[in-house]
């Protein structure tokens, strides 16, 4: 056992993606704020946001139209209160965006361009350079959090977990780039770690979206809600040598049609919306196709289109399609659905509060309600600005901390030698691709959950690398997945069943919501 050094500020926030990014910046205008990055402040799951950032702005749109796309995508789940948050303060998070220095793209009358994706009933998303809108949100963010005086960055530091007393969070445990471990006091701390991906061998989220959210919040005692609802990219590019690179729905939107093995147009036998049908729809739409074909891919064929059209709208896809030699003015582009968005998270109220006071979350790693069983595209980098500004307005109000009490941190025992992370990750990731993926069943994710469960045996060690402590959240939240899903007998949204393919609302129009002191709920 050992005291920690200390560090102190009134506001710590974890995540560089654009939930911590404008998080930060938004409660800089009162409090000091640290901002700690497990990478560089440029590597975050926003960094590879494509099609854009849903919200109104046009004329013919309105909130009631979002609200309305919303909440049918989110299949009965949503919060209509959360939804309606989200769809009236969205317009002015996106001119703040905007105010911070972002830049979307405009016609030529200085108009912001508005695409279309999946289950929008309007086109109402703004893009930035074509279809790289994250890395343009990122960059402005950045560049001002840099700029701000009282933001202190840590790059490569990593969120251990947070310290609570008497059910409040009162700061940070964080591991320096050495391996040294230090307690940052904080009057309000943000979980802005993103994603989940990482779950599952085929995501179209970079190798950083570990769950490290939930990890952290569950072992504090908050509560997680939804995760059984995880969102599988229709299509993500499926190609020998290739990773599984987003091909945004955003082609789609501008024309593109899907094509099975055999080259005949399907979506219209899944639903009227064809190709812009929600997410999950086409998703399952497209493994049903390849399992009738016999393949591991369908296609997507935009050749219909200007040459014009596709390189302007899609420079990064295209040149991304072009380095392993598929031209996407001529060529279909073989694609396959991948893990992209866990609906779930950590369980918020209106406020971005979690279940442990003074710990707020943010961006994918929260749920707030909005998404539901099944997020509507372009939802996620409104819901993280409207989120986080009130959380900067609420964390305001907050009282001081009050005195905290000294406390230890133990040391475990090292991990036995033959223990590998890369290969335990490299087998969890294969469970859950197998077992609770776009179709589950009860016996599959039996199995899934018992020999997840088998892995668990490795939390009572020390974990000595930042690759092992992300695993660790990778596993609680594939733990807590998997249950969720096996406990859900029903088919909504991003969860399927094929042993009880139908919705029922009857028993099922509710929430499961963990938590380490009561269990599922
Ligand atoms: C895409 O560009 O297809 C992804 C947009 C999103 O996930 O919201």
């Amino acid at each position: 056992l050992h005291t920690l050094p200390r560090m102190r500020a009134d506001v710590a926030v974890i995540g560089a993606g654009i939930a911590g990014l404008y998080t930060a910046l938004q409660t800089s205008e009162y409090a000091d704020v640290v901002l700690i990055s497990k990478k560089g402040l440029d590597d975050s799951n926003t960094r590879w946001a494509q099609g854009g950032i849903a919200a109104v702005t046009a004329q013919s749109d309105s909130p009631a139209l979002h609200r309305q796309d919303t909440l049918i995508a989110g299949a009965g789940l949503c919060s209509y209160n959360a939804v309606e948050v989200l769809v009236h303060e969205g317009p002015d998070r996106l001119h703040e965006l905007i105010a911070y220095g972002t830049e979307f793209d405009r016609d030529e009358q200085g108009e912001y361009e508005l695409t279309q994706e999946g289950a929008h009933s309007k086109r109402r998303i703004l893009h930035a350079n074509g279809d790289a809108t994250g890395a343009e949100i990122v960059r402005a963010l950045s560049k001002r959090v840099i700029e701000q005086p009282n933001i202190q960055v840590l790059e490569y530091h990593f969120a251990v977990d947070v310290i609570t007393q008497d059910g409040e969070c009162v700061g940070v445990l964080v591991r320096k780039p050495d391996g040294e471990l230090f307690f940052l006091e904080a009057k309000a701390t943000v979980l802005a770690t993103g994603g989940a991906g990482q779950l599952y061998r085929y995501t179209t989220n970079p190798q950083i979206a570990t769950a490290d959210g939930i990890g952290i919040a569950y072992r504090a005692g908050a509560r997680i809600k939804d995760v059984e609802f995880i969102q599988f990219h229709p299509t993500a590019l499926y190609y020998p040598g290739a990773p599984r690179f987003l091909i945004s729905e955003a082609v789609r939107g501008e024309g593109a049609i899907l094509r099975n093995s055999n080259g005949d147009r399907f979506m219209d036998k899944y639903h009227p919306q064809k190709e812009l049908a929600p997410r999950d729809i086409v998703a399952r739409a497209i493994v049903s196709e390849m399992e009738q074909t016999k393949s591991t891919f369908v296609y997507l064929d935009i050749t219909h289109e200007s040459e014009d059209l596709i390189k302007r709208r899609f420079p990064t896809i295209y040149n991304f399609c072009l380095q392993y030699g598929l031209n996407m003015v001529t060529d279909w582009i073989p694609v396959a659905p991948a893990c992209h968005y866990i609906m779930g998270g950590v369980q918020t109220d209106l406020n971005g509060e979690t279940s442990t006071k003074r710990l707020f979350a943010c961006g994918e790693a929260s749920c707030t309600g909005v998404h539901g069983a099944n997020r509507l595209a372009s939802n996620s980098l409104s819901e993280a600005v409207v989120f986080g500004h009130r959380i900067a307005e609420r964390i305001k109000q907050l009282a001081d901390l009050p005195s905290i009490h000294p406390f230890q941190v133990g040391s475990k025992q090292k991990l036995p030698q033959a223990f590998n992370t890369r290969e335990q990750r490299l087998k969890m990731q294969k469970l859950m691709l197998r077992h609770v993926s776009v179709k589950r069943d009860d016996k599959g994710l039996t199995k899934a959950l018992a020999e997840l469960a088998r892995m668990e045996q490795y939390y009572q060690y020390e974990p000595e690398s930042l690759e092992t402590f992300e695993f660790f959240n990778l596993l609680n939240a594939a733990v807590l997945t998997t249950r969720a899903a096996l406990l859900r007998e029903e088919s909504r949204g991003g969860h399927y069943r094929t042993d009880f393919p139908n919705k029922d609302d009857l028993v099922w129009r509710k929430h499961l919501i963990q938590s380490i002191e009561d269990g599922v709920q």
